[in-house]
């Protein structure tokens, strides 16, 4: 397994609104030091005291010192958002880890990024860049309402670059339209639907053109071995049996290997473990279509075997 990023306590040093429901959080290391560095796309793991792991991408300066999050609050779910809203203020401290980064910026001649609400934060840096850069970009931004999407003034600064499509207007992104050309790249994150539908219309893309970062997992494929199967785990040097309905990461952390994990949904890439032998069912949302095909790395938390043993670096 690969070195996981740190692990520290921060502080909350600065906190502002940029949209109804959305504050942004400036956290920096409580001993004075400086937040790692990280790229365009990365993400980190805020460690709240229910037991909760929340993800959120980075949407500052990579370099700043500080690591800025864009929380939306949201008053369904497992509560956390709305936790950080009402508990975290200047001054407060709280658990972090990272940066972790599934959602990196490839290389291409042009740019086309989607963002559905939310999912606008990995994007921002993403498009901070290639702007400085001086590379060709735009950029559909849909939402419920402009009071509603995050850094839109910040956007709207860009011209023609950025489209906005907020529904109570009767806006709306037509995604069959966003199809790219040779040498385009489009980059998306927002709701499970969106991603869902472009996804499906990638199908007719270049390959490897859509790059997708996703908060909610994909509907899980059922396994394509329903019985036990075996993993070699290599590293901690034993062989287990994963039964019917249990996780490899569930019966390596019984077996007592070294596994790092905190979506245990397939979201977030925690768990991603080396294959060192045999077929992965991949059933993760983080590695892309090629990725997958790639058979080197995978999921342990949803993923499974293809095969009646895996040997992996663990
Ligand atoms: S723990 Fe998040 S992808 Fe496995």
């Amino acid at each position: 397994m690969s070195t996981p990023p740190p692990e520290f306590d921060a502080v909350v040093v600065g906190r502002r609104t940029v949209a109804r429901d959305v504050d942004v959080f400036e956290l920096a290391p409580a001993d004075g030091s400086r937040a790692p560095s990280w790229t365009p796309g990365a993400h980190v793991d805020v460690l709240l005291p229910m037991g909760l792991e929340k993800q959120y991408s980075l949407c500052g300066s990579p370099g700043a010192g500080a690591w800025s999050i864009a929380v939306l609050r949201e008053d369904g779910g497992h509560g956390g958002s709305r936790w950080i809203h009402e508990n975290l203020a200047v001054g407060s401290a709280v658990r972090v880890r990272g940066p972790w980064n599934h959602f990196g910026l490839a290389q291409a001649e042009r740019y086309r990024f989607v963002a559905g609400g939310i999912g606008i934060t990995p994007l921002l840096p993403m498009i901070a860049e290639v702007d400085a850069r001086g590379a060709d970009w735009t950029l559909d931004y849909a939402g419920r309402s402009r009071e509603g999407m995050a850094f839109a003034q910040v956007l709207a600064s860009f011209g023609d670059r950025v489209t906005f499509h907020a529904a109570d207007e009767g806006r709306r992104v037509s995604l069959a339209s966003l199809a790219p050309g040779a040498g385009e790249a489009v980059f998306a994150c927002g709701p499970k639907r969106m991603l869902d539908e472009l996804e499906e219309l990638s199908a007719g893309w270049p390959a490897g053109a859509l790059h997708m970062e996703r908060f909610e997992a994909k509907e899980l494929t059922e396994p394509v071995l329903h019985q036990s199967f075996e993993v070699e785990l290599m590293l901690t040097g034993t062989t287990i049996t994963v039964e019917e309905g249990q996780s490899i990461l569930e019966a390596a952390s019984e077996a007592g290997a070294f596994v790092l994990s905190s979506c245990r949904e397939g979201t977030c890439g925690t768990c991603e473990t080396v294959i060192i032998e045999g077929e992965a069912d991949h059933r993760d949302s983080v590695l892309s279509p090629a990725e997958q095909a790639a058979n080197d790395r995978m999921m342990i938390c949803v993923s499974r075997a293809a095969c009646p043993k895996l040997v992996l670096e663990l």
